[in-house]
């Protein structure tokens, strides 16, 4: 991890009107940092239905990185609470170079998986759209212009070095049916229930502690008739091409991550945290957990990443 971690991070700009209740916040935008946030959001669980939702049809000994007291941080065993602080530090460390590191390391696929993601989503005009763990905007730029002005996007993060430089981008691209808002995916809490027709993770979810929680909350703010797109890392389906993949990911990344970013455990954590993830079938079976119906996912580049795709009837 590179010094940067430990200086203090700035402040998220609020937006004047975070005193008025928007249609799709369930309150006013909360204030603080990211801590703060968590601390805050941590509370409102209580407001997410959870523990209701019958379990079936994960595969036996399927890795769901459920939580207890531990939970992993990469291939690190860690308390829970401690997760979301390293996760934390990781993105205040990348914010800056994020975008090239994401082109570099991808040899710019990452743009080819959102477009089909994009692609899946179904995205119309007038629709609102939640893009969680939205980090610099890739997906929330393209739905602004998808939804049009009739339309509204949010563009949220629980990191705020993340939606700094994801709401400078917009803005300066003219997005101006986007609104950003610092949320913890385990609640959605600033979300009002049944806000959103359209809700999409990116590469957020393996960061998130407590993934069924996410789940939920996301179900809790989908309309009825909306759907989830989940688009992350997944488990390769064709041996050797995995062999490749593990000694790209574990030798090239760090040593790209250390020239780039000046910070090589970031990217070991990237490699590490892919492959703790649940795999395709194990995150199918969550999100019917959670009460997503017709899921299915489709595997991108031998299932390297996978999108995921679950509605609420
Ligand atoms: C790899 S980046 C993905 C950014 C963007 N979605 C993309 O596809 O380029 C992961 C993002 O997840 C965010 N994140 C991690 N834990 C989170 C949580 N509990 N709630 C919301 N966002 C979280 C991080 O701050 C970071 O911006």
């Amino acid at each position: 991890m590179s010094n940067e971690n430990q200086q203090p991070t700035p402040e998220v700009e609020q937006k004047p009107s975070s005193d008025k209740v928007s249609p799709f916040l369930s309150s006013p935008l909360p204030q603080g940092t990211p801590q703060g946030q968590q601390q805050t959001l941590q509370q409102g669980l209580t407001s997410t239905p959870t523990g209701s939702v019958p379990k079936y049809n994960l595969p036996r000994g399927a890795n769901t990185g459920n939580v207890g007291e531990t939970t992993h941080f990469g291939y690190q065993t860690v308390s829970s609470d401690d997760k979301a602080q390293k996760v934390a530090e990781v993105f205040h460390s990348v914010a800056s170079k994020y975008d090239i590191m994401n082109d570099l390391m991808s040899f710019g696929i990452h743009r080819l998986w959102k477009r089909f993601a994009i692609n899946m989503s179904g995205v119309r005009r007038g629709q609102h759209v939640l893009d969680i763990a939205g980090g610099t905007g890739d997906l929330a730029k393209v739905f602004s212009r998808e939804v049009g002005p009739q339309g509204h996007v949010v563009l949220s993060d629980i990191n705020e070095s993340m939606l700094n430089v994801g709401r400078d981008r917009l803005i300066d691209a003219g997005c101006t049916n986007v609104d950003f808002v610092l949320a913890n995916a385990e609640t959605l809490e600033p979300f009002a229930d049944n806000s959103f027709d359209l809700l999409t993770i990116s590469f957020g979810l393996r960061n998130v502690t407590d993934k069924d929680a996410a789940l939920q909350a996301m179900y809790r703010v989908l309309k009825p008739g909306g759907r989830l797109l989940v688009l992350e890392f997944s488990k390769p389906v064709f041996e050797p091409f995995s062999k490749l993949y593990d000694f790209y990911s574990f030798t090239a990344l760090p040593i790209m991550g250390k020239l780039v970013a000046n910070d090589a455990e970031s990217y070991k954590y990237l490699a590490e945290s892919i492959r703790m993830h649940p795999d395709q079938r194990t995150l199918k079976g969550m999100m019917e957990n959670a009460g997503f119906q017709s899921c299915d996912y489709h595997n991108l580049t031998g299932g390297i990443v996978a999108v995921h795709r679950g509605f609420k009837l």
